[in-house]
């Protein structure tokens, strides 16, 4: 799809991910629709993206709230037209062991990833389908691929987004409208905080892997949108993490045990003790 020109909606948008893809797209000359809870930090983004040439408008809406959502996208679509893209980017964690997260924290996490999700597609798709023209992003994760010990609640929600996602993909695939799904690794956002969750509970998988920029994450939507992947996952780690994973359960086992970058860390050394020596 040419984005230039054309109108997005971009949940989250107040900061993170949400933030840098609202960012990414105005610099490609998308106008935008803003969405979040906290309206200050919209108006800031909102401030950065008229910068970059872009019409904004600032929408402050809870996307768990289906009456707000779908007013969210009646008010969007009166001030700026048709809305050719969403970007469900709004989410949050607790990575907890499944006792010690309370009832509240794992429906919170499917209220707002899976249900923010489905409020925004349900309310969108009906004008895209009718303009025979749309692209959905969902911003789902690599533990909506593979599970983590402590990912009980928040793998269930990001499943559910991929699911809905893949299932999506291929209903729409002959009507114009595309859904994608991205599948990202772990993101240098304020996503992680102490509260939601603990240092102590970390897989070694996620302490070990190097954490990637927000940027990056814009830049794979741009993909997403320019090539119409319906899923990307990413980095290559994550992606090879995933496909074995789905291979063997076994096998996504042993690549998340820690003794196995124990192991791989020793063989790396002695590989470079043999060339030394
Ligand atoms: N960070 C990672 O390592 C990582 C990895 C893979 C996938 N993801 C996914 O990427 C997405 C973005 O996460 P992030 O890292 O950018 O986190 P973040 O920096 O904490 O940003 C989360 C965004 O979601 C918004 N939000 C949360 N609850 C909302 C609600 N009920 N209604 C409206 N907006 C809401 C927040 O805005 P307000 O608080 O202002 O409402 C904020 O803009 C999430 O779906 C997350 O699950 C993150």
């Amino acid at each position: 799809m040419k984005i230039k020109g054309k109108t997005a909606i971009v949940s989250g948008a107040s900061r993170g991910v949400g933030k840098a893809v609202a960012l990414k797209l105005a610099k490609y000359g998308v106008n935008l629709a803003l969405v979040a809870r906290e309206r200050d930090k919209l108006e800031e983004v909102a401030g950065q993206a008229e910068k970059l040439g872009s019409k904004v408008l600032v929408v402050v809406c809870d996307v768990t709230d289906s009456n707000q959502v779908k007013s969210a996208v009646q008010t969007v679509i009166q001030a700026l037209g048709p809305v050719h893209i969403l970007v469900n980017s709004a989410g949050f964690g607790v990575w907890k062991p499944f006792s010690e997260i309370s009832d509240q924290e794992h429906q919170k996490m499917m209220q707002t990833n899976y249900w923010g999700t489905y409020n925004f597609i349900r309310a969108i798709l009906p004008s895209m389908l009718a303009n025979k023209q749309g692209h959905i992003v969902n911003i789902s994760s690599g533990t909506g691929k593979f599970a983590l010990s402590v990912t009980s609640g928040y793998s269930a929600s990001k499943f559910a987004v991929s699911g809905l996602s893949e299932a999506l993909y291929r209903e729409l695939r002959f009507t114009g409208v595309k859904v994608s799904c991205l599948h990202p690794g772990s993101i240098k956002t304020e996503f992680w905080n102490e509260q939601n969750t603990p240092q102590k509970y970390l897989p070694a998988t996620i302490r070990l892997s190097p954490k990637i920029s927000p940027e990056k994450v814009a830049r794979a939507v741009c993909y997403c949108l320019w090539l119409g992947f319906p899923a990307y996952t990413f980095p290559i780690f994550v992606a090879i993490l995933a496909k074995l994973n789905a291979l063997w359960l076994r096998l996504g086992d042993i690549i998340m045990w820690r003794w196995f970058y124990l192991a791989l860390a020793i063989l790396i050394l002695l590989l470079i003790l043999k060339r030394v020596l």
